[in-house]
């Protein structure tokens, strides 16, 4: 018996089994990292918070020079609704990456070929999320090594990987960068945030850090009012709750810091409520089928 094809890609404008599908060699996203992406998840045929993303996506695009934008997210937006409709109705993690498109290998061409579009679907598992929310993860910090465009949502992940696998020696869940005065900005695939006396505090967007839909969500969602200020690590250790957000970690409550118990160690008032609030949020907005 062959087992039921879950994940789906699309390329070149067809939904294939993603084991099938294949890119180009001469993919400049390839060679060059020349590449924007987003990541959704959704469920029920309903994709969660599409249009900010789909914002975030054209503002990378016009970031890293790529022609014929609008052309481009509309070929986006039709790669998400022919996989979500394929997907069917469970709960998805949906991927899309758009590349400097195919030519011979040089860094600057005459002309700029069409961008290619790829994108995939496989079925996303949120016990986990709920499990991390019941008790909290814990974060190592590391120095941002990263490119100083960390706004723009572009395949440059080297920094990003080198800094979760240094959270994975050190047994954390995720890494927490931190700029060269040693200030907080934010994790590998999230958004951090503190809790003082009340008052949620994250990183501003002048600072090094992608300016997460979640992160934007916890204001706009969730109602919060959110101030953005310097974060120097020794304020971080003494914030009375900290948290990540996210696509995939909502809202998640951090509990220690390289090892070191963040308040009493459990996740705080403030942040189960928020963790609890954005997960409404979404049921409200991708109800089961
Ligand atoms: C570096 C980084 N920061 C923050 C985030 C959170 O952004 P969002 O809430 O849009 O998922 C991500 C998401 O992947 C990320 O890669």
């Amino acid at each position: 018996m062959t087992a039921a094809v879950t994940e789906w890609a699309w390329v070149e404008g067809r939904v294939v089994p993603s084991a099938e599908a294949r890119i180009p060699l001469w993919d400049r996203g390839f060679f060059f990292a020349e590449a924007a992406y987003e990541a959704y998840v959704g469920r029920g045929g309903h994709i969660f918070a599409f249009e900010p993303h789909q914002s975030r996506l054209t503002r990378t695009l016009e970031g890293i020079r790529l022609p014929e934008v609008s052309a481009t997210m509309r070929l986006v937006a039709e790669a998400c609704t022919a996989l979500v409709r394929t997907f069917g109705d469970g709960t998805f993690l949906l991927y899309v990456q758009v590349t400097g498109g195919i030519a011979p290998r040089n860094h600057v061409l005459r002309e700029d070929p069409r961008p290619a579009v790829y994108a995939t679907i496989r079925p996303w598992d949120r016990s986990l999320l709920f499990r991390d929310q019941e008790s909290g993860i814990s974060v190592a910090t590391f120095q941002d090594i990263r490119w100083p465009k960390a706004t723009w949502k572009t395949t440059q992940l080297l920094g990003n990987v080198l800094g979760k696998k240094h959270a994975r020696d050190v047994g954390a869940d995720e890494v927490m960068f931190l700029d060269t005065d040693g200030n907080v900005l934010e994790g590998g695939a999230t958004n951090v945030f503190i809790v003082e006396k009340g008052r949620l505090v994250t990183a501003s967007t002048q600072a090094n850090i992608l300016p997460g839909i979640s992160r934007l969500g916890v204001r706009t969602f969730l109602g919060q009012e959110v101030f953005e200020e310097t974060i120097p690590l020794l304020r971080f250790l003494a914030a009375d709750e900290a948290f990540v957000s996210g696509t995939t970690r909502e809202v998640t409550a951090i509990v220690k810091v390289d090892g070191l118990a963040l308040g009493d160690g459990r996740p705080g008032p403030i942040t189960r409520r928020l963790s609890k609030a954005f997960t409404a949020v979404f049921d409200r907005d991708c109800p089961p089928k």
